[in-house]
């Protein structure tokens, strides 16, 4: 065959391709560390990104001449967010004393030993060297500064430059001290803020009953947390601290670990596990202990840090642009297993949401036996491309939750066909629906698939709806069991002299309950509204709903154009009004809520758009009987006040309920903060 001259194709040239993939990896390792540090919603492992980042180090050192002060290799990952994002626009963003870096970082003992190797080289001239060794805790990094001996400012790493003060958030933090005695008075602490893994685990469990999103993991829960713009919702949450790393122009002591004896003294949380090691041995033996015992701690670990201890000794090894040579980051490697899927089963969520699991054979990994995981949704397992009896991979990196990562090819059986997705609910085998750009397939039988229903129950009585306090989600599910709840008009039938008989009940939590739910007459019908359940149809969109409509049957009445009409109310909450609407089963309930005596109609109050609390900070604190804190929130702000988080010398009131925190309480009085009561409060505003 002879070639004519169109069909050479050009030899790619190796140089630009290597140059090409710098150009690709840049952009690849950006995105991720805004999804990382801004987003919380990591797409690639830890150990993909480091790999990544290693080999654009290598081809930069490769090609000089694509040398860019921009490039991930030079700066630290941000997370600043970007302008458009509210997320934590409400900072303050101040800028570093020393700049915040990051760590270089291996997972392998080799490369720590030609590290040890370097580093000694670098300090010619010198006899004696020591590590410290740390625990690299996964969290977020925090810069303390004090002065005067007060806490003034808690700055997160930002882009390394300046970062956001979230001081309001970690004086909630009980082991970071406030104010400290001794010298000097004027320094910087750094280290790492963690959410306990007992702390994790309960508020994702509260997430799970709550139908929200699970934080992935510890560090990705507290850095939301730590952005959060409420410090009441970071204290509940429980966030500690360790701290690692001091600074300053008037510190005394010649080493990083005398520093670090002395925070502690002066009472600052520094763990425990720190050694000073004078050998690669002993360096070793370190990091081999703390892989296993590591599962141990309360916190999420990820690796171990080694640091030459003598601060003379720094100086001389000094810093790369994004690092300090001085110090080293070894990371453990998630554990890792290959098991067999033994089936798939299908979970229904109180939305009706369907969530596939892996039922797996038990394998045991980082300490726990794992044999269910999360298959999140139809599209994770075409992406996973899962068939039966497959052999998978498990992970349990920094994460509780163990995740699959990848099927094994090797292990497929000729015959495995590919996991088929339910098409009929496993719960009541009604079909399944999934709404147009949606992932995940919802059960369609809502007023009679048994999770649903009790779902639907217990937003009924909950706080923001009709508020019946006595029925929480296990006395429902216990009336659901004996036949008294099949919808949420039945409440309204439940008798004392059913429940008092029933273990761990009695005539007085019988007549608690009933008591909860004859005051849930009196709820008006804004709430009523919103605690129908109809989808897209939450709280502010009731409440406007409710204006527009007053009565119960002016809304079942209303056509597609008048529904549209209400603000914020477009095609697919007016389209979701009327098919509820166009339930007879629905129509059932509200007659009965009707008859029972539950508001079904009433003025709901006027937007309130007074400028009354113009110019005025105020601090929200206690419990409240008319609204809830979120409704008090909103009701300052559209009458020009502003809600903040914690008292001081410029709060103008505390809008103050009952059991009101006695730190809070203390304080105001100290400072001479007045206390406004809920009813003075709605009358300053007109209400
Ligand atoms: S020292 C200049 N010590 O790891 C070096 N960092 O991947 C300052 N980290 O940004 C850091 N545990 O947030 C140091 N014992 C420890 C640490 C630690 C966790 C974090 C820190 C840093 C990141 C680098």
């Amino acid at each position: 065959m002879q070639l004519s001259l169109f069909d050479i194709v050009p030899e790619a040239d190796p140089a630009e391709q290597e140059r090409e993939e710098i150009r690709s990896l840049r952009k690849e390792l950006e995105e991720q560390n805004y999804r990382y540090y801004v987003l919380n919603a990591p797409l690639m492992s830890d150990r993909e990104f480091d790999e990544k980042m290693h080999r654009l180090e290598a081809l930069e050192k490769k090609h000089p001449e694509m040398f860019d002060a921009k490039s991930p290799t030079q700066h630290v990952g941000s997370d600043i967010a970007k302008q458009t994002s509210k997320k934590n626009g409400n900072f303050e963003q101040v800028a570093h004393k020393y700049p915040m870096l990051s760590l270089a970082n291996t997972y392998s003992e080799d490369e720590i030993r030609s590290w040890l190797e370097r580093v000694y080289k670098g300090l010619e001239g010198q006899t004696e060297m020591e590590i410290v060794c740390e625990l690299k805790f996964d969290g977020l990094s925090i810069s303390l500064w004090y002065e005067g001996g007060r806490l003034t400012k808690a700055l997160t790493r930002g882009d390394g430059v300046k970062g956001d003060n979230v001081l309001s958030n970690i004086l909630t933090i009980p082991n970071i001290p406030h104010t400290v005695a001794g010298e000097p008075q004027d320094f910087e602490i750094r280290g790492e803020v963690l959410l306990p893994w007992e702390n994790f685990e309960r508020i994702n469990r509260q997430r799970e009953e709550d139908e929200e999103p699970l934080f992935a993991n510890p560090r990705n829960a507290a850095s939301g947390t730590l952005k959060s713009l409420d410090p009441e919702v970071v204290r509940q949450r429980g966030l500690d601290a360790y701290l690692y790393y001091v600074l300053g122009e008037e510190l005394t002591g010649n080493t990083h670990f005398e520093r670090l004896n002395a925070a502690k003294k002066r009472g600052f949380h520094v763990s425990e596990a720190i050694r000073v090691c004078h050998s690669v041995e002993e360096v070793m033996d370190y990091i081999h202990y703390w892989d296993t015992e590591r599962r141990n701690l309360p916190v999420a670990t990820d690796g171990v840090v080694l640091k030459v201890n003598s601060l003379r000794q720094q100086e001389i090894l000094g810093y790369t642009a994004k690092t300090p040579r001085w110090a080293i980051a070894f990371k453990f490697e998630a554990e890792k297993q290959c098991t067999r899927l033994e089936s798939v089963s299908y979970q229904v969520g109180r939305t009706g949401r369907i969530t596939p699991v892996a039922n797996m054979e038990p394998v045991q990994l980082s300490g726990t036996i794992v044999k269910r995981a999360t298959l999140n949704n139809e599209d994770f397992i075409r992406q996973l491309d899962l068939h039966e009896g497959d052999f998978v991979w498990v992970e349990k990196g920094g994460e509780i939750i163990p995740k699959i990562t990848a099927v094994e090819p090797s292990k497929r059986g000729l015959d495995a066909r590919p996991i088929a997705f339910i098409r009929t609910c496993p719960e009541c085998g009604a079909p399944l629906i999934r709404y147009e750009g949606e992932a995940d397939w919802y059960c369609s039988n809502d007023a009679g698939c048994p999770p649903q229903i009790k779902g639907k129950m217990e937003h009924f009585v909950s706080r923001k709806a009709m508020n019946i306090d006595g029925l929480g989600s296990e006395t429902i599910d216990l009336f659901y069991e004996q036949g008294w709840l099949r919808n949420i008009a039945d409440i309204y039938s439940l008798q004392a002299e059913q429940i008092a008989p029933l273990t761990g009940f009695g005539e007085r939590s019988a007549e608690r309950i009933l008591q909860g739910i004859e005051a849930s007459k009196e709820v008006p019908w804004p709430r009523v509204l919103f605690a129908l359940g109809i989808r897209f149809v939450g709280e502010t969109t009731a409440k406007k709903l409710a204006r527009s409509f007053p009565t119960v049957d002016l809304l079942r009445e209303a056509s597609l154009e008048q529904l549209v009409q209400t603000e914020d109310v477009g095609e697919e909450i007016a389209k979701s009004i009327l098919g509820w609407f166009a339930d007879e089963r629905n129509l059932l309930i509200v007659e009965r809520l009707r008859q029972a005596g539950v508001q079904m109609e009433g003025e709901a109050p006027a937007e309130p758009t007074g400028n009354a609390l113009a110019g005025l900070s105020i601090v929200i604190s206690g419990v409240f009987q008319h609204h809830s804190r979120d409704e008090y929130k909103a009701l300052i702000e559209q009458n020009g006040g502003k809600n903040i988080g914690s008292v001081s010398a410029k709060t103008s009131f505390i809008l103050a309920g009952d059991n009101m925190g006695p730190a809070k309480l203390e304080k105001a009085e100290k400072l001479g903060v007045r206390l406004v009561n809920e009813d003075e409060f709605l009358q300053m505003i007109n209400q």
